[in-house]
């Protein structure tokens, strides 16, 4: 008898779940209607969840933050038989890039054993610095970004111009640009998306080496459950955005200064991952139409063994939209 909980591999069902959503927000790729690609796939993906033989709990339903269509913290998804599952999940990680047709938007589902995903309660946002295996060991989030930089340039073997960052393109990383601009690396801004970042910078097909920067905590913990695995790895500290998320992550009684790992955020290795890409990106291809089908790319991770899969489906759209109601 195995003692895990379980020796199916859920990251394989899972994926079902993120390609209905992104199947269903990529009919509302560039048509500027934020909302509406929300509420698609949380529709499509609640109604994928309903035949996944897990006992599930939201845990992180995101949204919030926006106030965008959301599976809301405490929801039950799944069957409610089977393993009992904690869920993190973004229906639409990129909600603007959809909306305003830019690249790296996904659908994302973590999923870790009942109780082993930190809850950030009222926490919206969260400082973070990842990376893949090879420069794991030499991140640390409160040291000046010119000494990191330098570090990881020496573990990866490579010259400090070479060294490729991922950063959001927000202004509260103005400074943080211009630092990592001095120190001679190459900086890739992004208007959204840092749980594609985080994906980037420890694929080592990726050309990214470092995401840096200040986004959200949900997509903090998501992104933990995608790396937990790989050998990568991701610190985070909160890092409140405004007076009333700071009282409200005391009133909670969290801790605001400590620094968490990925293994802080997900406290087991039986978690899975899916991605579906909505519209086109470096780490997966958005939705494309060809004919009769609609085809979606999609990885899973497990954190167990450590197997990232890519899957290509092709989706006949007239017989999926009979069987689901889906409009693709
Ligand atoms: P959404 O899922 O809300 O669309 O998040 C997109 C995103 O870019 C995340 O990748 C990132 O963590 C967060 O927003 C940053 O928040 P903000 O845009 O408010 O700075």
């Amino acid at each position: 008898m195995s003692s895990h909980l379980t020796d199916k591999n859920i990251a394989l069902d899972l994926v079902r779940v993120t390609e209905a959503g992104a199947l269903a927000a990529a009919r509302f790729f560039g048509r500027g209607d934020k909302n509406g690609a929300d509420g698609a796939a949380v529709n499509a993906m609640a109604q994928a969840f309903a035949s996944l033989n897990i006992k599930g709990t939201v845990v992180i339903g995101e949204g919030e933050k926006d106030k965008a269509p959301m599976f809301y913290h405490g929801q039950e998804v799944g069957t409610g038989s089977g393993v009992a599952f904690d869920i993190a999940i973004d229906p639409v990680e990129g909600t603007n890039a959809v909306a305003f047709g830019r690249q790296n938007a996904l659908a994302v589902v973590g999923i870790s054993p009942r109780g082993t995903m930190f809850n950030p309660g009222k926490s919206f946002y969260c400082k973070k610095i990842c990376a893949g295996a090879e420069a794991a060991q030499v991140l640390d989030i409160d040291a000046p970004i010119e000494d990191t930089l330098q570090k990881v340039a020496l573990a990866l073997g490579k010259d400090i111009r070479d060294v490729n960052v991922f950063v959001l393109d927000k202004p509260r990383h103005n400074e943080l640009i211009e630092r990592i601009r001095l120190a001679g690396a190459r900086v890739h801004l992004h208007s959204d998306g840092d749980v594609a970042g985080s994906l980037m910078a420890v694929d080592p097909r990726s050309p990214i080496d470092l995401m840096v920067g200040t986004g959200g905590t949900p997509e903090g913990i998501i992104s933990a459950c995608a790396i937990k695995g790989s050998g990568g790895q991701m610190l985070t500290k909160l890092d409140p955005q405004s007076e009333g998320e700071y009282k409200a992550i005391i009133d909670q009684g969290i801790d605001v200064n400590m620094v968490r790992s990925i293994d802080d955020l997900i406290t087991s290795d039986e978690c899975y991952f899916a991605a579906t890409g909505i519209s086109e990106g470096e780490i997966l291809r958005g939705v494309q139409y060809e004919g009769l089908y609609a085809v979606t790319s999609s990885l899973t991770t497990r954190g167990r063994t450590g197997t990232i899969r890519y899957i290509e489906a092709w989706h006949n759209r007239a017989k999926l939209a009979r069987m689901s109601g889906l409009d693709i």
